[in-house]
């Protein structure tokens, strides 16, 4: 029996934390998640809210939960477990852990579709698929036009949107491609900690790096880099309602995988020489720069394409393969190494979303490792099935693990952190000066009543836009910002 304590595998080095814990949030939360909820709210307005809520909001939390898994040195359900004890207060506080970790199985279970998805774009670009498609357009617009003269023209854009439905249209490929990711996670995680998913993170996470920073240099010569200016630096609020601001804290923490627990089990494995405060500013930021980073190399696109900037869940699939075909025979190597890194920054978040579930039955249930994860695989088959065959739901599950679970989560984190356990509890991994002040602060007296707020309101907000009719009143009261579900 693996034994229930403290954990003894810890992180190999400080440089191999950072890597891991930056690998865990950078993910398709900042290329695929972020462009296209950044463009159904409106750009600007919606970035400037979700810069806020990851300063004020996210890192907090994060602090938090690194905080709670060095001090307990556990998974989070045990260790939110077994510091509420210490304090002599309740141990159903350990429920917390539960939400946080049902929300990151549930993430996981259509985040590995859309890693599928991302491994189906992979032999495409290869292929060279995506440099016909102005051919095929022209060859399109000819055909309209040939049986009516007035028919609009058919736009790359156009075709790149008929690409990707057929692509994730195609549900053997995709089933096949799915199966190939789960067992990749399994082999990983069921290797533990400092061989997987630390020595995976270190050497991908540059190298996707570096590759992205080259796509928006392309994405700003070639594209429309003053409408794409336009659209994600000019806020415009009069299109904000509660709506947006839940879509930002969901978004906020979604990217930097705060609200799951999951940074108290990657706390557990941090040496004491770590400074959480530094590691939390290092991680937090990382994650938003690639965010922005990745809104830079898609939007320019987007516009001079005239794809739909607020296209949903397609926009990474639609938009960036537009760019990769009007590259040339270039697009075709810097198209595959893109959606090759991509999946291997996929890969190291997912990897962290498993770990979750696998050192919890490890450490409780005396399941072994290996055991643990195949089955936790086993289980991801079958439910990721369900959503390539059924083609539907993964907004719906998107929505209530992302922007309601999670901040749920985070929310009852910040009332543990802040007001159940004493400030003393914190002092060997805050220390005792203004960090700590300031970080008190924050987890009393703003983060619950700013997540408590958003969270009530927002979700009324946003279950209007999934045809949720509410009573009257509250529709006056959420006035007439709704966005679209
Ligand atoms: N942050 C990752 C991304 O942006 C996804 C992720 C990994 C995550 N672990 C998480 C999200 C835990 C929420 C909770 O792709």
């Amino acid at each position: 029996m693996a034994g229930i304590g403290r954990k003894t595998d810890t992180w190999g080095s400080r440089f191999g934390f950072i890597m891991a814990a930056v690998g865990s949030s950078v993910g398709l939360g900042n290329f695929w998640r972020f462009p296209f909820t950044a463009g159904e709210n409106g750009g600007g307005a919606f970035i400037i809210i979700y810069l806020a809520c990851v300063l004020f909001l996210g890192l907090t939390v994060l602090m938090a939960e690194y905080a709670i898994g060095r001090k307990s040195g556990m998974s989070a359900i045990e260790g939110i477990h077994s510091l509420s004890r210490a304090e002599g207060k309740s141990s159903n506080w350990g429920a917390v852990g539960w939400i946080g970790s049902l929300a990151a199985f549930f993430i996981l279970t259509f985040y590995i579709v859309i890693s599928a998805w991302v491994i189906e774009f992979i032999p495409q670009a290869l292929s060279g698929s995506f440099q016909g498609f102005a051919e095929e357009a022209a060859k399109q617009t000819a055909a309209a036009q040939a049986a009516d003269p007035n028919a609009a023209a058919i736009t790359i854009a156009d075709v790149s949107t008929q690409n990707f439905v057929k692509s994730i249209g195609d549900k053997i490929l995709v089933g096949a491609f799915l199966i190939a990711f789960i067992v990749v996670n399994v082999f990983i995680v069921a290797r533990g900690v400092k061989g997987g998913i630390e020595r995976a993170a270190t050497i991908l996470m540059p190298a996707f790096f570096v590759l992205l920073i080259g796509i928006v240099g392309f994405a700003l010569v070639k594209g429309d880099a003053a409408a794409a200016a336009d659209f994600l630096l000019r806020p415009d609020f009069s299109e904000v309602g509660f709506g947006t601001f839940l879509a930002a804290v969901g978004q906020a923490f979604f990217s930097l995988s705060v609200g799951s627990c999951l940074m108290i089990t990657y706390g557990a494995y941090l040496s004491r020489d770590t400074n959480i405060p530094r590691a939390s500013g290092i991680i937090a930021g990382a994650d938003t720069l690639v965010a922005l980073i990745a809104g830079f190399a898609i939007f320019p696109i987007v516009f001079a394409f005239g794809a739909d900037p607020a296209g949903g869940p397609g926009l990474f699939f639609i938009s960036l393969p537009i760019a990769f075909g009007a590259m040339g025979d270039l697009g075709i190597y810097v198209g595959s190494a893109f959606f090759l890194l991509a999946l291997f920054a996929a890969l190291t978040s997912s990897i962290s979303l498993m770990e979750v579930a696998v050192s919890w039955l490890e450490e409780r249930q005396g399941v072994t490792r290996p055991g643990a994860a195949i089955g936790i695989g086993f289980v991801l088959f079958m439910i990721g099935m369900g959503y390539v065959f059924s083609g539907a739901f993964i907004d719906f599950a998107d929505f209530v693990t992302g922007n309601v679970m999670l901040p749920l989560c985070a929310l009852l984190v910040a009332v543990f952190a802040g007001w159940v356990m004493s400030r003393h509890m914190f002092e060997s991994e805050l220390g005792e000066g203004n960090v700590m002040n300031i970080w008190r602060f924050m987890v009393r007296w703003v983060v619950p009543p700013a997540l408590g707020f958003i969270l009530v309101f927002g979700t009324l907000d946003s279950l209007q836009g999934f045809g949720l009719q509410l009573p009257g009143f509250l529709t006056a009261l959420l006035g007439p910002n709704v966005v679209a579900g």
